[in-house]
């Protein structure tokens, strides 16, 4: 499991990558001061974060259907003075930490609440302690369909090592026929005079008799 971290890191960054400048089509946007976002996601019945421009100063997405924020979603808006995720299904295991911890840091008050598990069930996000989302399997989830890739892959690579075993066998094999094929002719050649010989003096004891 000690790439886990580094193929996260990879993906944060590729995901850190895809956000773009412009206001996601799912939502409306209006324009700030210097070019700053309110971005309105709300009632958007959306399951999943839009990308998210770094100009973004709000964020609406209360009223959808997120039932969770993937770890470092909302890092690069180091513009963001307002977020709100109210009446959003969400699911508060460790996938939400980074979440927590990060609102707690900016001081911003979300308004999130937690709807699964059932022992956290209408409890602000908020207020959950960090160790009561330990109950997932962390980064295990997350790296579960890259360790699937590996195992196609691992798979895949021994299959074709297989083949090259079994045509490496094949050519040993084809090496050796021919081998023999060679010894017979010179077998064949070899007693060829000697076969002729004794025709010869065969017809020539029946000529005699
Ligand atoms: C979030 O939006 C809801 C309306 O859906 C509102 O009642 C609530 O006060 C807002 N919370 C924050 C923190 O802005």
């Amino acid at each position: 499991m000690w790439f886990c971290p580094k193929v996260m890191l990879l993906g944060i960054l590729l995901l850190g990558s895809c956000h773009g400048d412009n206001c996601p089509t799912e939502c409306s946007c209006s324009t700030l001061a210097l070019g700053k976002l309110i971005i309105d996601c709300s009632r958007r019945e959306l399951q999943k974060v839009p990308a998210l421009p770094v100009a973004t100063q709000e964020l609406y997405l209360q009223q959808n259907q997120l039932s969770t924020i993937p770890p470092g979603a909302f890092e690069h808006l180091n513009a963001l003075r307002k977020v709100n995720l109210s009446h959003n299904p969400l699911h508060c295991d460790c996938t939400l930490r980074p979440l927590r911890s990060w609102l707690d840091t900016e001081g911003l008050d979300s308004g999130a609440v937690c709807l699964t598990p059932p022992a956290l069930r209408g409890k602000p996000l908020a207020l959950v302690a960090p160790g009561q989302m330990a109950s997932c399997l962390g980064p295990l989830t997350l790296c579960s369909h890259f360790l699937v890739t590996d195992a196609f892959l691992f798979l895949f690579l021994l299959i074709l090592l297989l083949l090259m075993f079994l045509c490496l066998r094949t050519f040993q094999g084809m090496k050796f026929r021919i081998r023999v094929n060679e010894s017979e002719m010179r077998v064949r050649n070899n007693w060829s005079p000697v076969i002729g010989s004794l025709k010869r003096r065969f017809l020539a004891s029946v000529k005699s008799s």
